[in-house]
């Protein structure tokens, strides 16, 4: 048992958390290719692709919110090593999500597209630009591209948040008024993940003492330029 327990030990400081993050982050994938190939994918498949997919973007969207707070407010600086794989994960999942509603929902019937979907469901165009915004980032989440854009590239990756305010309007408007309870939970979430942004209020949330939740910071931006 000792030996079990120092071994997960051992392979969770040699690269093991991000392996596990990462494994962990790619099971929605697994379940639903497993699902497909076995013919489980239930009655309304292209449902349950939709389902999955969008819940799986949303998650992994907001885990990657989550790990600078992580590290700046627990001084949990692992966190910021999974945050770019958790970032693609979720550039991933809306793909697929998109994918499945353009491909199998309405089968790549772009004027049906336009004519039913973009200008009668608000709650599709929300989604729309959700995955536009996020387009460039997934691409520009690169080293080379980090030192290319210098400054403007942590500009640029602000607008995560964009994404995130977008998600949860989509989530939002196409839930029925009993189901809101869920995308209003995101929204609650969002807000605090927004909050704790301030210097302020991180300082006064922080675990640890001021002086090192300052120099964390400054830890944590030269890690990023290295992530
Ligand atoms: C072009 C982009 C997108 C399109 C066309 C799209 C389309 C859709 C559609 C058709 C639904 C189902 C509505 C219904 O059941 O009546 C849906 C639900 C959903 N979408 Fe999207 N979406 C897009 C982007 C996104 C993004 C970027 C996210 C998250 C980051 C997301 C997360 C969700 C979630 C969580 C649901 C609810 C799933 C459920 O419980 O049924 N979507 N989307």
């Amino acid at each position: 048992m000792k030996i079990l327990y120092a071994g997960a030990i051992t392979f969770l400081h040699r690269g093991g958390f991000w392996w596990s993050v990462t494994l962990a982050g790619l099971t929605p994938l697994l379940w639903l290719l497993w699902r497909a190939a076995s013919g489980g994918l239930g009655v309304d498949p292209v449902n349950t692709i939709n389902n999955v997919t969008g819940r799986a973007a949303l998650i992994t969207l907001f885990l990657s919110l989550s790990c600078t707070p992580l590290s700046a407010i627990f001084g949990f600086r692992r966190a910021l090593t999974v945050r770019k794989s958790l970032g693609l994960m979720a550039f991933l999942y809306a793909s697929l999500h998109l994918l499945n509603f353009v491909g199998l929902d309405y089968g790549l019937n772009l004027k049906l597209i336009v004519q039913d979907a973009l200008l009668n469901k608000p709650y599709i165009l929300a989604g729309g630009l959700a995955f536009l915004l996020l387009l460039p980032l997934a691409i520009t989440s690169t080293r080379g591209w980090m030192k290319r854009l210098g400054k403007r590239w942590k500009q640029l990756h602000r607008l995560v948040y964009v994404v995130g305010v977008l998600a949860v309007l989509h989530f939002f408007w196409q839930a029925k008024v009993a189901e809101r309870w869920e995308p209003m939970a995101y929204a609650v979430l969002l807000a605090l993940l927004l909050l704790v942004r301030i210097p302020q209020i991180r300082r006064k949330l922080s675990v640890r003492s001021p002086k090192a939740v300052n120099m964390a910071a400054r830890a944590d931006r030269t890690l990023q330029q290295f992530e």
